[in-house]
């Protein structure tokens, strides 16, 4: 029942955008390096779990054209955007393919899989991280966008006085969106005014809306909650990145630095405060404890985590074998 609700909001509103001659999101490629050490590797195989309307795995397809891409997506309508985007751009190393997590069987395995904002969306997240870890080549390498519980709550607040009165409204319920005052800012996720540097069109807007406020499963999620949901599916987990009104800088949890000095923002936990003491006292503290201060405080609207199998960390930043919530012993502090 959610599932195909879910499926049906997907075909009214392909998110991130109906139009296959919008900018593709160009962004991912750039930010790979600073998390799997000199990005996608040559002759990877990379899934998209849950692509949308495929900007990102285009952009993504375009900024690494020797690695081949699948994309995985239960909407018809998004589909077929994400194929008209790979044709416009003469992207030939993507496959678009109709499926659902956790049902759908791919006899393949991958280096590196994706997916962003979608985990929460599914009616039992664990069964879609185990088919995650499943799909996982030996070594590889799971990277999730997930929404933050704490930044969220006012959100899924609104979310819920928009379900309750569009409960028997006719229509897919945008109208009691719009009756309400409710519009999704992406100013709340750390872009402020712009999707790929371009400002959402009405369509997109609409889009945006229909995800943030007509979603008939969502569940928000807290750092604390992932090593109980990776255990057995991974063999490490750890912290990559936030993202909130206050922007979404990548998480540097041991001081391993090494961004260069005009690079991306990046947040020690010591930043948090001024006070001298609080800036020892976190210091004192595991990295799990770490990231809970960082979600007091900032309350992000969402975060990432990057998730691995094998011998997987050694293909990763130093930052992110510092930001380590559980995995190797001995790893989870680097000098
Ligand atoms: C918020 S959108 C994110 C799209 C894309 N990942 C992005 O970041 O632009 C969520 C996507 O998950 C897809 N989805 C929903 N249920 C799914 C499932 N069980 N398996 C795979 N994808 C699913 C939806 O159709 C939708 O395209």
């Amino acid at each position: 029942m959610a599932a195909s609700a879910t499926r049906r909001l997907y075909e009214s509103f392909p998110f991130p955008s109906p139009g296959a001659d919008r900018p593709l999101i160009d962004v991912v490629g750039n930010e790979l390096p600073l998390v799997v050490e000199g990005g996608l590797r040559d002759g990877w195989s990379v899934l998209d779990a849950g692509c949308g309307t495929g900007h990102t795995l285009i952009g993504l397809a375009r900024a690494y054209p020797h690695v081949h891409f699948v994309g995985l997506e239960p909407s018809d309508a998004s589909r077929d955007i994400a194929r008209h985007l790979a044709e416009r751009h003469g992207t030939t190393n993507v496959e678009i393919v109709d499926g659902a997590i956790p049902d759908t069987v791919i006899e393949r395995r991958f280096e590196f899989i994706y997916s962003y904002g979608v985990v929460h969306h599914l009616p039992d997240p664990q069964a879609g991280l185990n088919w995650l870890g499943d799909h996982l080549a030996e070594d590889g390498l799971l990277h999730v966008w997930l929404y933050n519980a704490i930044g969220e709550a006012q959100r899924m607040r609104d979310r819920e006085l928009v379900r309750l009165m569009a409960a028997h409204a006719d229509g897919h319920g945008l109208d009691v969106v719009r009756a309400l005052g409710f519009s999704l800012s992406l100013d709340a996720y750390g872009m402020p005014g712009a999707w790929a540097g371009t400002a959402l069109d009405q369509a997109e807007q609409d889009v945006f809306d229909a995800d943030a406020y007509l979603n008939p499963v969502v569940h928000t999620l807290r750092f604390g909650d992932l090593p109980e949901l990776l255990d057995g599916v991974t063999d490490w987990v750890a912290a990559d990145r936030v993202y909130g009104p206050h922007g979404a800088p990548y998480l540097d949890l041991s001081g391993t630095g090494g961004f260069p000095a005009q690079g991306p923002e990046l947040l020690r936990p010591e930043d948090l405060f001024d006070d001298p003491g609080l800036r020892t006292r976190i210091g004192d503290l595991g990295n799990l404890d770490r990231l809970r201060a960082v979600e007091l405080v900032l309350r992000p609207t969402g975060f990432r985590a990057l998730a691995g199998r094998g011998g997987s960390l050694n293909r990763c930043s130093r930052r992110i074998a510092g930001n380590l919530l559980t995995g190797p012993a001995g790893r989870a502090q680097v000098p």
